[in-house]
């Protein structure tokens, strides 16, 4: 169902928290750890903290309201926000009157929950990620009666459309068009705590990005599990086409797509339309072991794979591929990370993000056999940096000399910090102040394996 958040009670909840923190000034802190879907849902949060009177602050030690928003894919992800979380406690002695929120993929994990109920007691909601609009309501019942909540159990297929934003950026947006994973790859979290796919409607998409580009954002990077997979009364494709068919300067990016759903009308559009849709295309593998992305559940072989960057070469030239890769999965063998490697040094990507697989309870390679031990997957991990590192460079080698359109980020000291169009990061060196949220020509001079630098031309 499409909720829209008017026709909750959050306005009631946010009067309440308003009149219950009147005469002097509140602070909320959002510590967001992990993806990007996880930073616009922060976006959010900050958006409901000013809507129920907080003013923001990065110092948790003046918050009277913490919300940690938190990461589920990994491990050492738990671990952090759960060590981050603990110092949380000296503050709430020091402050009994301190809310401390627990959000994100963390929060929608059962056996999370029940450990916080246990030994987190300053603790006082947690909320998964697909209710986050309840927190207004959580945050008035916790003023109203220190009762602790645990809101778990989404409705499956919910969207909420309304929720305000206050966006960190002014000149680059995430804009979310669809939520949740269909896929369960054997390996992975999300479909557990983000639930099942269910796409926005596509004008409300289409209107959202209008009235960014209207208030000057030049970058918008549309988000999903499986982006790719969007559907609606359109399809990812012609949605798209759509964003790139406003008028304005502006660049649209996407991810993370799934290899299945990489349609040619997808292609097509991606290639036609490259001023407008950048020129790069993150596209995870996994693996390129067909036994182990068998075991995975990915539903495609390498030798698909490697059909689909074909013909995402050729229908969009020059476009830059990244990936993501798992080492050490259940059951992977020496041979098994070989053919990965050779896959990597068939496709040469531009850019590589690998991971040490981390097991994740209630999915199904959790219980396989033949974990790999760590050193071997430490190993592992060491050689396919080091083979990736080579071929970055090598893949950035052809822009030396090239003028790059590059949409500048930030500034420190001299240096101001940039990504082109294909997504490459570039240092720019220039004596100008007012080159942030601007795009520019950059003639580059020098690469490395992960960034470029140039002088403004
Ligand atoms: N262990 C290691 N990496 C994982 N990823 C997802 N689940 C796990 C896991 N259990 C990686 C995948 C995915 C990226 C976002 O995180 O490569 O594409
Ligand atoms: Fe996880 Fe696979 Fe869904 Fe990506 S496609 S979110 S890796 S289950």
């Amino acid at each position: 169902m499409i909720r829209n958040i008017k026709e909750t009670d959050n306005e009631r909840f946010s009067q309440y928290v308003r009149t219950h923190n009147k005469g002097k000034t509140h602070f909320a802190f959002v510590n967001t750890f992990g993806c990007q879907q996880n930073e616009a849902d922060s976006e959010k949060i900050r958006a409901m903290a000013i809507e129920m009177g907080y003013e923001l602050t990065e110092n948790p030690e003046k918050a009277d309201f913490i919300v940690l928003n938190t990461c589920a894919i990994r491990e050492h992800a738990e671990k952090k926000a759960l060590s981050i979380l603990g110092r949380f406690k000296a503050l709430k002695a020091n402050n009994p009157n301190l809310i401390v929120g627990l959000c994100g993929c963390m929060a929608a994990e059962g056996q999370v929950v029940e450990k916080i109920k246990k030994s987190y007691p300053f603790v006082s909601f947690t909320v998964e990620p697909n209710m986050l609009y309840k927190i207004p309501e959580l945050v008035a019942l916790y003023l109203q009666n220190s009762k602790r909540n645990y809101v778990l159990g989404m409705d499956e297929g919910d969207i909420v459309e309304g929720i305000p934003s206050h966006r960190a950026s002014h000149f680059s947006a995430w804009v979310s068009i669809m939520y949740g994973c269909n896929n369960f790859c054997s390996y992975c979290i999300v479909p557990y705590v983000r639930g099942r796919e269910r796409s926005r409607e596509s004008q409300e998409i289409i209107e959202e990005c209008r009235n960014l580009i209207k208030n000057g954002y030049k970058e918008i990077t549309l988000l999903g599990q499986n982006v790719n997979s969007y559907k609606s009364d359109m399809d990812f494709a012609t949605l798209l086409m759509n964003i790139a068919n406003i008028e304005g300067d502006f660049i649209i990016r996407f991810m993370t797509s799934h290899p299945k759903d990489v349609s040619d009308s997808l292609m097509e559009v991606v290639g036609k339309y490259s001023g407008k849709i950048a020129p790069c295309f993150h596209l995870p593998l996994q693996s390129g072991s067909d036994a182990v992305l068998k075991a995975m559940n990915r539903t495609y072989d390498t030798e698909k794979y490697l059909n689909t960057v074909e013909k995402l070469r050729s229908a969009c030239p020059g476009i830059a591929l990244t990936s993501d890769i798992i080492v050490g999965f259940p059951g992977e063998s020496e041979e098994d990370f070989q053919k990965t490697l050779e896959v990597l040094k068939k496709v040469r990507f531009d850019m590589v993000y690998s991971f040490i697989y981390s097991s994740r309870a209630g999915t199904r390679a959790e219980k396989m056999e033949n974990h790999v031990p760590r050193d071997i997957q430490s190993e592992r991990i060491g050689r396919l940096l080091e083979m990736q590192t080579e071929i970055s460079y090598e893949m950035n080698l052809p822009y030396i000399d090239t003028v790059q359109r590059v949409l500048v980020h930030k500034k420190e000291d001299n240096l101001y910090t940039g990504r082109t169009l294909s997504n490459k990061l570039v240092h720019i060196n220039s004596e100008k102040d007012d080159l942030v949220g601007k795009f520019i020509n950059v003639k580059i001079d020098k690469v490395g394996a992960f960034y470029l630098t140039g002088l403004e031309k």
